[in-house]
């Protein structure tokens, strides 16, 4: 496929799926095979549309989707047994407000390219941290420039990483692009899931904020 990334900021793991993360599965629509516009159908003109990308157990997207009934979530990552969990909890609770995509995230806002999310959010982006790897790592020029295709103006865009490196990076790549005003904070930040219980006696937090104008 034209523009199609070389090399993936992800390795598809095919690792064990339990019986609920499978039935999960049975409900997502092939939406791999869907365009662009398809992609967002049957979403209300006047909700706001929030993204994550790479929701991994989908902690916080069940989490903030139930604390906003008014907002309307839009999961993407390419991790099934993930997926696969969300989609359950999305039937067993019958939430109506998230819709998962399962895809490489740099392809699904290629196709979506129009202002569609009111904020993006990345939590724990995989940190590559070898230096060999370092093209590995998902943030970058480019694929800041997607995100400005497909942010409202006056979005927001929210990442946290527990990667030193990884953040220098993207304030590195984040300082050429048409954001404006950044905040770094690196402390009071609760969050539930995987990974923040992972790392979060081990290294500081960065979180950064970025504003389109
Ligand atoms: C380190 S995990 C973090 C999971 C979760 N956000 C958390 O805090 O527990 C990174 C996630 O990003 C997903 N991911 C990495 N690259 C991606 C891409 N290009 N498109 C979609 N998802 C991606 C991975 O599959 C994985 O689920």
């Amino acid at each position: 496929m034209k523009n199609q990334p070389l090399i993936k900021s992800f390795v598809r793991r095919h690792g064990r799926i339990s019986a609920r993360q499978k039935t999960g599965l049975q409900h997502l629509k092939h939406t791999s095979l869907m365009q662009g516009d398809e992609l967002l159908s049957g979403i209300a003109k006047d909700r706001s549309i929030i993204c994550e990308v790479g929701f991994g157990m989908g902690d916080w997207l069940l989490q903030e989707a139930k604390k906003h009934p008014k907002d309307f979530y839009i999961g993407i990552d390419v991790y099934r047994p993930g997926i696969g969990s969300v989609l359950s909890s999305v039937h067993e609770l019958e939430i109506e407000n998230i819709r998962v995509i399962e895809g490489d995230v740099v392809e699904v806002f290629h196709q979506i390219n129009r202002p569609v999310f009111s904020k993006v959010v990345l939590l724990f982006p995989d940190p590559w941290p070898k230096a060999r790897q370092s093209k590995r790592r998902l943030i970058n020029p480019e694929f800041i420039a997607r995100i400005e295709t497909v942010l409202c103006p006056n979005g927001m865009i929210s990442i946290v990483t527990d990667s030193q490196s990884y953040s220098e990076q993207i304030q590195d790549a984040f300082s050429n692009a048409n954001f404006c005003s950044l905040d770094i904070n690196q402390h009071t930040l609760h969050l539930n899931t995987k990974y923040f219980k992972k790392f979060q006696s081990k290294r500081p937090f960065i979180h950064l904020y970025k504003w389109l104008s």
